[in-house]
């Protein structure tokens, strides 16, 4: 019988393994899938990580998912939610009840612990529609292309070390949405290491007046997935800076799905589709505050 735990120095390379195949076989990155996800792959996180193995392979993950709490602030008071990725079964293993397995583990994990949802990004909607998970809230992703060069001076740079008083500056660039996570300045630290994001700052007379993160692994390529300036043409300047860079025609652009009448303004007539933020599946009615959560690129696990 599949007994689950939490990974052990023992399993992690098995745990990465299984992940690495599962995850990253079909197009090979140059850095590890631990390097991607810092907040639930290093050792001193095992916690977060679940694996599954049988009693006579003890050695061997055959199913994985990493389980991440957090605290969301509402206007109903904060709530708990888990936040769940990396989700792999072993090859020689599929179609046998594993992940339903793993998945109703996680669940009575996350009710003991008295948490209104469980929340994961997926391109496989149809598989956890059968593990109780339905689409919640919405996000734009609009095709920025060059048309006219934007009306404004300062300089754009690749930050490289940023510090805690520019991500200070970065959480009050962003535009406000109602609900989102409030990510610590450590956490900012550690997603802005992982392998192919690029943090881009625009300055005038030496301060920040907008950002934009392109790129987060294997998983946002060609995105810019969080961003924030004082003005539209701030925004328009750093995008056109990437694409000018990079010799792409165009970029998606992640976007929170109401914003203020002048970013509307500058977004009205571009080309977007509509998605939903992620999927759910509700543990208590709290979790129907969470059709008016976005969250940004970095948040997810
Ligand atoms: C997707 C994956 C995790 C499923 O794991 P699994 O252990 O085979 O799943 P289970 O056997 O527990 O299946 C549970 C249910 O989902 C169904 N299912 C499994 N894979 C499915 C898929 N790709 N699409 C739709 N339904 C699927 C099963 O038929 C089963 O339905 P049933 O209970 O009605 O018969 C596994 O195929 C995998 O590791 N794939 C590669 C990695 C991946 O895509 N991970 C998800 C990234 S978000």
């Amino acid at each position: 019988m599949l007994q689950i735990l939490p990974v052990t120095p023992e399993l992690q390379l098995s745990r990465n393994a299984l992940l690495q195949r599962a995850l990253r076989s079909e197009s090979p990155q140059t850095y590890s899938i631990e390097a991607e996800y810092p907040l639930v792959l290093p050792l001193d996180k095992s916690e977060y990580s679940f694996c599954g193995i049988l009693p006579d392979s003890p050695r061997q993950v055959l199913v994985h998912a990493n389980f991440l709490p957090r605290t969301l602030d509402t206007q109903i008071g904060p709530i708990q939610v888990g936040f769940i990725g990396n989700v792999a079964t072993d090859e020689t293993v599929r179609g046998q009840g594993w992940m339903r397995h793993l998945f109703s583990f996680l669940a009575n994990h996350a009710r003991n612990h008295d948490m209104a949802a469980l929340i994961l990004w997926s391109d496989l909607p149809l598989f956890y529609h059968k593990l109780g998970y339905t689409p919640f809230g919405s996000e734009r992703r609009f095709q920025y292309r060059l048309e006219a060069p934007a009306q404004w001076n300062g300089e754009i740079i690749v930050e490289e070390t940023p510090n805690a008083a520019v991500f200070a500056q970065l959480d009050t660039l962003r535009p406000a949405v109602p609900l989102t996570y409030q990510r610590t300045q450590a956490e900012w630290g550690q997603l802005l290491l992982i392998p192919d994001s690029i943090l881009l700052l625009a300055i005038s007379a030496g301060e920040i007046e907008g950002f934009c993160i392109l790129g987060k692994g294997y998983d946002m390529i060609g995105v810019v997935h969080e961003w924030g300036a004082r003005q539209p043409a701030i925004l328009e300047k750093l995008l056109q800076h990437i694409l000018a860079k990079t010799g792409w025609q165009k970029l998606t652009l992640l976007v929170p799905p109401k914003l203020d009448t002048k970013w509307e303004q500058w977004l009205d007539g571009q080309e977007y589709s509509l998605h939903p933020v992620g999927l759910m599946q509700a543990l208590t009615p709290q979790a129907k505050i969470l059709e008016t959560a976005f969250f940004w690129g970095m948040d997810g696990i």
